[in-house]
């Protein structure tokens, strides 16, 4: 029993993953203490020697965790004191576990967001790069998963590489709202030692610091942002997933995705399983986890820090482990998967997709569209009784359902369709050119960055 309720409050197995963050935390409060003239010069040394020593044994697998000592900073405090004596008891002058941990956590994301966004960079990159190696690639835009209006697969693509776009900048802004410095208020009501707060900022690369000790100890809103900008990049992917699926069946048979990227069933040789895209379809159900967990454990909880908060980390590591997981192997998978352009046309042809066009056709010579609408279905009707489609009609036929058509009707085809949408952001064959070259302009300046 005794051992049941100690382990009740333990976390070092899960947040050991903060002792770079920790580390490099305490060794800048040390200088600000030595600074400031709160502890000598000599403490600093012995400090920070001890603390460079400690991060070297945890890299080396030397360091012995201590479950009994509960967490990232007792455990580190207590091995420095086994190493540099009485001493190492200063170090947590002016500093309370409370901001402690805020800091570790907050660096901690930071770092993660900076790991995120390259990743979708990456994946940003190999969408692009299949919009590019297949720019004029026609294929059936759908809605309702029927067969709707021919569109360009890069034009498809490309929708791809702005919901990234959005999702990169969402992180972005979570990066902003963790790049606040929580050090230095203290269990929550701030500290009576003449700290230097802006010192430590700079010293760990902050670019603020915090306006109010009690909600600097008590926010976890960053950690919010990071895992709402999670949930809906892994939404995204799930889209994204849930379409390669669709593509390499055999009904579709749109893409081939690589050998690395599906397995084999040991009973059927002929298939190809999508168990990478499944599973990131699949994994969007833990990251969404991750969200409510964090949603329902901040909700009703008294200001400042109560142990509650502690809970906060595992769904994080999870959410950070599987978001960066999952955009690397997107952008593998995206970069090595081919694109079968022959059956993707020939989709486009079948299924009367050219029915807006040959509505719009009758507009510009003067209907109006709600008619237009009528003649085109009852047209369509006619065709599919039998069984043809649109391009195998005569004039004679067209002009049964209205003399408004001349011979140009006959060559309304999926490219004229495409072509047709020359609008800003339509998916007319130069519109798509130039939005690959502002998508490549976009990620150049990203890499100079
Ligand atoms: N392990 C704790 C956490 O993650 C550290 C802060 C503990 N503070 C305290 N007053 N008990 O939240």
């Amino acid at each position: 029993m005794r051992e049941v309720s100690s382990a009740y409050t333990v976390s070092i197995h899960y947040d050991r993953r903060l002792y770079r963050q920790d580390i490099a935390g305490s060794i800048a409060h040390a200088r600000m203490l030595a600074k400031q003239g709160i502890i000598a010069e000599g403490d600093l040394s012995a400090i920070e020697q001890g603390l460079v020593e400690i991060r070297e044994e945890i890299e080396d697998g030397s360091f012995v965790w201590r479950a009994e000592l509960e967490d990232i900073h007792m455990n580190v405090e207590r091995r420095l004191h086994e190493k540099i004596g009485d001493v190492a008891g200063r170090l947590h002058t002016a500093r309370s576990r409370n901001d402690q941990v805020a800091l570790d956590v907050r660096m901690f994301t930071k770092d993660a967001i900076g790991d995120i966004l390259g990743g979708i960079h990456d994946l940003r990159a190999a969408l692009a790069g299949q919009a590019e190696a297949n720019a004029d690639v026609v294929m059936p835009g759908y809605t309702h998963v029927q067969r709707a209006q021919p569109v360009l697969f890069s034009h498809h693509m490309l929708a791809y590489f702005e919901m990234l776009g959005r999702d990169a900048e969402r992180f972005r802004q979570a990066y902003r709202r963790a790049d606040v410095l929580p050090l230095g208020s203290g269990a929550l009501a701030g500290l009576p030692y003449p700290i230097d707060r802006e010192f430590v900022a700079r010293e760990l690369g902050f670019g603020s610091i915090s306006r109010n000790s009690m909600d600097a100890v008590a926010d976890r809103d960053f950690l919010l942002d990071f895992q709402a900008a999670s949930a809906i990049c892994m939404m995204h992917l799930s889209r994204l997933a849930e379409e390669m699926v669709l593509w390499s069946s055999d009904e579709f048979a749109f893409i081939r995705l690589s050998d690395e990227f599906t397995t084999g069933s040991s009973i059927m040789p002929q298939k190809r399983n999508p168990d990478f895209a499944e599973l990131a379809r699949g994994k969007t159900g833990r990251v969404y986890g991750g969200l409510m967990a964090l949603l329902t454990l901040l909700k009703g909880l008294p200001l400042t820090y109560n142990r509650d908060m502690q809970e906060d980390k595992e769904g994080f590591f999870d959410t950070f482990d599987t978001l960066l997981n999952t955009v690397a192997i997107f952008a593998e998978m995206l970069a090595t998967m081919s694109v079968n352009a022959g059956r993707m046309r020939e989709a486009a042809q079948g299924g009367y997709m050219l029915a807006t066009d040959i509505a719009d056709y009758l507009v510009e010579r003067g209907m109006p569209f709600r008619e237009a609408h009528g003649v085109v279905a009852r047209l369509s009707e006619y065709a599919v009784e039998r069984g043809v489609q649109f391009e195998q009609l005569t004039l004679e036929e067209y002009r049964g359902f209205s003399s408004l058509f001349g011979e140009d009707a006959l060559s309304i085809s999926v490219d004229s369709s495409v072509a047709a949408r020359d609008v800003p952001g339509g998916t007319a064959f130069g519109r798509v050119r130039q939005a690959i070259v502002e998508a490549r302009a976009e990620l150049e300046a990203e890499n100079e960055r």
